[in-house]
């Protein structure tokens, strides 16, 4: 089958950042043109081996990584969320050193470059804070033009935060980014907590992940249990969500979700910090994705990520 997106994963690994680096390197349709990282559920420099640690995993190490920006644009750094991901990303699976090594190219740049020599064709999907994405803004004037399409994972129109009652994590973790982002006049899908909450997979599911690719599908296994107890401890949903894995699902798989298409501005209040709302300006509209077929986005996941081995 012809590769039809080209993408790149701005990435905090994180148990569900593996899930859907894995998925992207195993999809038919996606060309993985390289990670770049930001911290989130890490620090960066550890998104960075992390990230090296995946593709190693895959066996994929002549995909490039990009170290990103290593705090907030405006706020002070956050320390990592280990309560959800593990003290070193990965659930209990400890840290190790990768073979790899990042790229001399900073991710503002390798995503600015790549975006230039694209040309309307690159697929970006952050699925962490979006520090580096409004770097490259910075970085380069046509960068917002240049990128073909942002798929986000993050944010939340109606269904309320995740980190705080207002805020889904990946913005709230840096809003200001997330602000200039929406503001840019890029092609932006968000696809944030409306869908994601809806999406939720229990202990069997990964046990059948592991039942048919024993290798790479146990190691996803055995992350899900520290993300598993972790969804029981907030006592809210049965299962834990596929949020990362669900906004890579969302750059080939449009059909399984609905948008609206809104214009999009972030709260950079102390109170509703990272919240985001309907903008009151002029601003070109974000496609939110508000409903999903979750059964068919479960069911492509799994089939793919059965083909990991
Ligand atoms: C997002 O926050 C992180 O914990 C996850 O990896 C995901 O990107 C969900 O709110
Ligand atoms: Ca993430």
């Amino acid at each position: 089958m012809p590769k039809q997106v080209k993408l790149i994963i701005d990435t905090d690994p994180g148990i569900d950042d593996a899930m859907a680096i894995f998925y992207a390197a195993a999809a038919p349709e996606i060309e993985l043109l390289g990670l770049t990282t930001i911290f989130g559920n890490v620090t960066t420099q550890m998104a960075t081996r992390n990230a090296l640690r995946l593709l190693e995993w895959l066996g994929h190490e002549n995909v490039p990584v990009a170290q990103g920006l290593s705090q907030p644009r405006e706020l002070p750094p956050f320390p990592p969320t280990a309560i959800v991901h593990g003290e070193e990303g990965f659930g209990d699976i400890p840290a190790a050193e990768p073979r790899g090594a990042k790229i001399k190219e900073t991710a503002p740049e390798f995503l600015a470059r790549m975006a230039r020599e694209l040309k309307g064709e690159l697929v970006i999907c952050p699925i962490g804070p979006l520090t580096n994405i409004a770097a490259a803004l910075d970085l380069d004037p046509e960068f917002a033009k240049n990128v073909g399409r942002i798929v986000l994972m993050g944010g939340s129109l109606e269904e309320g935060g995740n980190i705080t009652p207002h805020a889904e994590a990946n913005i709230y973790h840096d809003p200001h980014a997330a602000e200039c982002v929406f503001a840019s006049g890029a092609n932006i899908t968000m696809v944030g907590l409306d869908v994601t909450h809806r999406i939720l997979c229990t202990a069997s599911y990964f046990d059948a992940m592991e039942a048919a690719a024993p290798r790479l599908g146990a190691l996803i296994n055995k992350m899900s249990r520290f993300y598993l107890h972790f969804y029981t401890t907030v006592g809210k949903h049965d299962g834990c969500s596929l949020h990362d894995p669900a906004a890579i699902i969302a750059c080939t798989h449009p059909e399984l979700f609905t948008p609206r298409a809104v214009p999009v501005a972030v709260s950079c209040n102390p109170e509703t910090s990272g919240a985001t709302l309907l903008a009151s300006d002029a601003r070109p509209s974000t496609d939110v994705l508000m409903t999903v077929d979750a059964i068919a986005v479960k069911r492509q996941f799994l089939s793919v990520m059965s083909n990991l081995d």
